[in-house]
């Protein structure tokens, strides 16, 4: 079979092609027989899972230590809100610390750290299971208890995991928020959770340049009186503000704690973690996961889509630890299987593009992970730049965060993979907590583009406006269709919204808020999001709240977003301005002030493409924003149906004030 050299068609056309057959991709890609044979789940996982899905998760959660067996898989007495492994006990932590070395394994390598400039750490399960100890110590000395939560905005370095595990160790759930937010939104976050201590670091590297991260925390407590602890990580050197009494050095405390701490069993419901994510309202949704479930949820599907050999793979997640992969397949997932994993500061061009090729033959990389934003990047750089490199040592390649377009599938599974492993499109989001849909790499014939099908443990479809199930050859809306062990069990703080968001849509189901189609052969093809969700180089982001963040500055009287397909990024943030008219044309730099806002107010990653300053938006009789329309703009498309436009004329007089148009 398949088994070296370049993509090797098993049907239709020859070769990597043109970019139209690329367009049609028709090849499909089995597994060697080689990989096949040493695979660690096979094709009848799925009859097995089938015939008793909680029999199926029941044996799964006996790859953790419990404190307690459960009593009950699952209750799903009172829908959507379930509980499983009703009655089990176990610590987050000693699974994924302590019992690997108790089992003789604590000299095992948990983390090769890599710097951005350079700098590496080698940390072994015994090391980080001293290290989570002390700041554990540590964060029980400032009188965190199990319940409270703890906000972490931090860079990715070793001591990020080590907070997050001090956390789960003492049953105080952690709410991770990804560095590249602003000051502003970390405070809306610490309030809506109502955290009251923060771990923080003086900063991080990024592009070669030390980046501040307590300066945001700072300002962000200014308008956080309960916060009374902020626990600070020297990574950087860079001068910092400091508050006597609730400033404190990790040097100081941590590391000089005792490494000695008793984990205590929490319920198997007992909240792990929140973690914001944009909805479709201004306010980003804080999606609580739990303990037991979680860690069975992400222990399995690493395992099982990462074929992983726990003994002998190198296993790299190459995302930041603020989003849920990172929690998920950086942390938790790999540390409960008691993996080997790569953590990286930096980004992929420092200082050279060829950054992790480099870091991939250093550690003899076997598995990677990563977005298809970031491929399509390495293809504009070109396949001279990973050539430089060995890239012998990989054996599965995957992707997660939006589809993966057959044209970057392709040159990742040749230029990367050496047209030798096989590719996991892996299918998830934040609230699923694990990957749900995703071919199995030892069965699934990969198809470039599509998903596959729900892994064993897991059920979905795709349904019409009714919730009915598609035929074959049909597009719809992306369901789950029962409970799954790693599944958010609601909003923070806002259990209404949980039911109306996910569970209302179709009444049974849970609304993924995707679009996706069943091919012919019944396999699936996820195709985005259906509702006002972006998704930028794998980020999610709400139009709404840029909406919000642009009406919020004194010049803008109102303002529509839309994501406009973009090469690189998948989707990228397109804004649509009307100015206040006291604000005249708004001046000669009105678009860099105004991307400038919106960075402030949310991030940088949520900085708008492109601002266009208009004179009218596109409306219905009714008042409703038409971004349909805005959206052809944006796409340079032909506009489409105006009829329902309160004025149809708004539509010309928007394009003729675009940039290059007539
Ligand atoms: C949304 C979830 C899951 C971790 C990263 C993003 C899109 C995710 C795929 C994929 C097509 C995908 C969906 C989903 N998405 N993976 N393999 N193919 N689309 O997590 O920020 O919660 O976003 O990302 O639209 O709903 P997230």
């Amino acid at each position: 079979m398949n088994g070296g050299g370049k993509t090797t068609p098993t049907n239709a056309s020859s070769g990597t092609g043109t970019l139209a057959n690329l367009l049609h991709e028709q090849r499909r890609f089995p597994p060697s027989s080689d990989f096949t044979a040493q695979a660690n789940v096979t094709a009848e996982a799925y009859a097995q899972a089938d015939a008793d899905y909680q029999a199926f998760w029941d044996r799964e959660a006996g790859r953790l230590a419990w404190a307690q067996q459960w009593t009950n898989v699952l209750d799903w007495s009172n829908p959507p809100f379930a509980k499983w492994f009703v009655g089990g006990k176990l610590n987050a932590a000693y699974n994924c610390l302590d019992r690997h070395v108790e089992a003789g394994r604590g000299d095992k390598v948990a983390y090769y750290f890599e710097g951005e400039g350079g700098d590496t750490r080698t940390i072994t399960y015994a090391q980080l299971t001293d290290m989570v100890c002390q700041a554990a110590n540590t964060l029980a000395d400032l009188g965190v208890k199990a319940g409270d939560r703890v906000a972490i905005y931090m860079p990715m370095i070793p001591e990020t995991v080590v907070a997050m595990l001090a956390c789960a160790r003492i049953g105080a759930p952690h709410t991770v928020v990804f560095g590249g937010f602003s000051a502003d939104a970390l405070r809306t976050r610490i309030h809506d959770c109502d955290a009251r201590i923060v771990i923080t670091a003086d900063g991080g590297y990024r592009r070669g340049q030390p980046a501040g991260l307590k300066s945001a925390v700072d300002e962000a407590l200014l308008d956080c009186p309960d916060v009374r602890s902020v626990l600070v990580v020297r990574r950087t050197g860079q001068d910092v503000a400091w508050e006597d009494g609730r400033d404190i050095w990790w040097h100081d405390s941590v590391e000089q704690a005792s490494t000695h701490h008793h984990a205590e069993p929490f319920d198997a419901e007992h909240p792990l973690y929140v973690m914001y994510t944009s909805g479709t309202t201004g306010k980003p949704k804080g999606i609580l996961h739990t303990t037991g479930g979680y860690l069975t949820g992400c222990a399995y599907t690493h395992w099982a889509v990462f074929d992983l050999k726990a003994e002998t793979d190198v296993f790299w997640t190459a995302a930041d630890i603020g989003w849920v992969t990172g929690h998920s397949y950086i942390v938790y997932g790999p540390l409960a299987n008691g993996a080997t994993s790569v953590l990286y500061e930096g980004t992929p061009d420092t200082p050279h593009q060829g950054r992790w090729w480099e870091i991939i033959d250093k550690y003899k990389v076997t598995l990677l992970y990563c977005a298809p934003t970031a491929i399509r990047t390495f293809m504009k750089w070109g396949a001279q730049i990973p050539d430089k490199y060995s890239l012998a040592s990989l054996r599965l390649i995957g992707s997660v965060g939006e589809p993966i377009n057959p044209a970057a599938y392709i040159w990742y599974r040749d230029t990367i993979g050496h047209g030798r492993t096989p590719v996991v499109d892996t299918w998830w989001q934040t609230e699923t907590g694990s990957i749900v849909v995703s071919p199995l790499p030892g069965v699934t014939a990969g198809k470039p583009g599509a998903a596959m099908k729900a892994l064993p443990g897991f059920r979905v479809d795709v349904v019409d406006d009714e919730g009915q199930p598609v035929p074959n050859g049909s597009g719809g809306y992306l369901v789950l269709t029962q409970p799954w062990p790693a599944m958010l069990r609601t909003i923070w703080g806002d259990d209404d919204r949980y039911v109306s968001t996910y569970w209302s849509r179709f009444p049974g189901l849970y609304f993924a808020g995707d679009g996706a189609k069943k091919d012919d052969d019944g396999d699936i093809w996820v195709l985005g999001r259906v509702d006002d969700v972006m998704n930028v180089s794998g980020h999610r982001l709400s139009t709404t709240e840029i909406e919000s963040a642009l009406v919020s500055h004194p010049i803008v009287a109102e303002a529509a977003v839309v994501g406009a397909t973009d090469d690189m990024t998948g989707q990228a943030v397109v804004a649509f301005v009307i100015l206040r008219s006291e604000a005249g044309d708004g001046g000669p730099d009105v678009v860099q002030q105004l991307r400038q806002h919106v960075a402030k107010e949310i991030g940088k990653m949520a900085r708008p493409r492109q601002i266009m300053v208009v004179a009218e938006l596109p409306k219905t009789r009714s008042g409703k924003i038409m971004r349909r329309l805005l959206k052809d703009v944006a796409e340079n498309r032909e506009i489409g149906d105006v009829t329902t436009l309160a004025d149809s004329t708004v539509m010309e007089l928007i394009r003729s004030s675009m940039p290059g148009m007539e």
